[in-house]
């Protein structure tokens, strides 16, 4: 089928170059023009495994486009998945301006029948709003649309591989010939009959996805209350793990033994710093802004918030009854992205700690694998450093704030040896207490006996 994807960001390039990698035709379109050129020269803007080799082998089999010309990608598309930001407005609500904006060049340029789907993550009712901006910016072209609502669930550092093998694909749609053009398109995926570009034909076992179809509100909602129910469990471990620190009981123990009953499951249990990214910070606050128009208090919601903001001030005060002054210490930071396997900062709690940590004039070294770059334009007088071991020189203290695999992987002895004072603060739990003390560390973690 040919497909164009609105919106050339994170969702829209995993979207594109995974709808290619499975057989579509796919035109991807941005009306930054800059990210455009970049795409066109073969310059993927984001670390993202896989991604590059996904979007350049489609290119090579001439199944992915990139133009910054809108109106060519929506006239040339059976399909246009909707894939550009609702960041959130000062109010927490999502600002939908860049969806009402896509609406009307869609509206105006179609000049024949055009599925619609909304991929961005979006309040419910958008997909209502959406096909009234459509029929009323597209009312002299006598063009037909069809609405459908496509949440989607992927996980930065997973994205590629939860594209091609999701657990379910929610489509949302108002008539059932909606869900046959939806079915069609992710055939290949539901019958997992594709050449995956990640695992080359060792893909591993599971059940196919379920492709569940529901109401366009439904499907909007469904959406929003996945995310906010992760970000509910996490912050449940997170006060489970306070209350562990003062009862002498271990968090990990208690979650992992949790986990096993699969009515709770083992995973988004893993107590630490709190929750961060572009997604679950702001869709919880986008959650309970909605209930309240609705006339709901959705308290729950709050609390998870304010449990997860709480998460900072108390590992600062960690770090500060540890080192006693933080004013003139090297305190060395591991990790800066919001979670593992992606470059993105965005909300990430490392950023948060890194500014209290300024403000209180601790001198700050700092080593992420993908993050620095774009840390450095916020914080210039960070020192950041070529690797870990460069990080750790000298400091008073390493703060560990994400659980890149490679921090596990040191040479701890080695940086024993390096550090002024040996403290580690390990905001992940990534590393095994019981190590960490036989080498001579004086270790502090979540939720975990000291
Ligand atoms: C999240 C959801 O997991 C995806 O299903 C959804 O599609 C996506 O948001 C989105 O709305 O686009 P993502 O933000 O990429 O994905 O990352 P997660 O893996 O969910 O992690 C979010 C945050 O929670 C990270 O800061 C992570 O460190 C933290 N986390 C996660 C914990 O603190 N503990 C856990 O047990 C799990």
């Amino acid at each position: 089928m040919r497909i164009s994807i609105v919106g050339c960001g994170y969702v829209g390039l995993v979207t594109g170059g995974c709808l290619a990698a499975v057989g579509h035709q796919v035109n991807c379109a941005d009306s930054d023009a800059e990210r455009v050129r970049a795409l066109v020269a073969g310059h993927i803007p984001i670390y993202e495994p896989h991604l590059e080799e996904v979007i350049s082998r489609a290119r090579s089999d001439k199944r992915i486009e990139f133009t910054g010309n809108l109106a060519a990608a929506v006239e040339s598309a059976e399909a246009i998945f909707i894939c550009v930001g609702t960041p959130p407005l000062e109010n927490g609500e999502a600002d939908l301006s860049a969806i009402d904006a896509v609406a009307r060049v869609i509206a105006t340029e179609a000049r024949g029948p055009k599925l619609v789907i909304e991929k961005s993550t979006v309040p419910v009712r958008t997909g209502e709003q959406l096909r009234r901006a459509l029929e009323v910016y597209g009312r002299t072209s006598g063009a037909k649309f069809q609405v459908v609502s496509n949440p989607e669930f992927l996980r930065e550092g997973s994205s590629v591989c939860d594209f091609l093998h999701p657990d379910r694909i929610v489509v949302g749609v108002d008539e059932p010939a909606a869900a046959e053009k939806m079915r069609e398109i992710y055939r290949s995926i539901l019958e997992r009959k594709f050449q995956c570009p990640v695992h080359n034909g060792a893909c591993p076992p599971g059940a196919p996805p379920q492709f569940v179809v529901t109401t366009i509100n439904s499907s909007e909602l469904i959406k929003h209350a996945s995310n906010s129910f992760l970000a509910l469990k996490i912050s449940y471990a997170n006060q489970l793990a306070d209350l562990c620190e003062r009862l002498g009981a271990d968090v990990e123990e208690v979650t992992r033994a949790m986990g096993l009953d699969p009515r709770i499951g083992p995973q988004f249990l893993r107590a630490g710093i709190g929750f961060g990214g572009f997604c679950f910070p702001k869709d919880i606050q986008a959650f309970y802004r909605l209930a309240e128009r609705a006339g709901m208090d959705f308290m729950l919601l709050k609390e998870a918030e304010r449990i997860n903001k709480s998460r900072i001030d108390q590992f600062v005060e960690k770090a500060r009854r540890a080192l006693w002054v933080l004013k003139g210490k090297q305190v060395s930071v591991l990790g800066l992205s919001f979670k593992p396997n992606t470059d993105d900062i965005r909300f990430a709690p490392a950023l948060e700690i890194v500014r209290r940590l300024l403000a209180e004039g601790a001198m700050v070294h700092a080593y992420d694998p993908q993050g620095m770059k774009k840390t450095q334009a916020e914080f210039p007088t960070v020192k950041y450093c070529e690797n870990a071991y460069d990080a750790v020189s000298g400091a008073d203290a390493v703060l560990l704030l994400t659980e890149w695999p490679e921090f596990r992987e040191l040479d701890w002895a080695r940086v024993h040896g390096m550090m002024v004072r040996p403290l580690v603060l390990d905001g992940r739990n990534l590393l095994d207490p019981g190590k960490m003390r036989g080498l001579g560390f004086e270790y502090h973690c979540i939720g975990r006996p000291d």
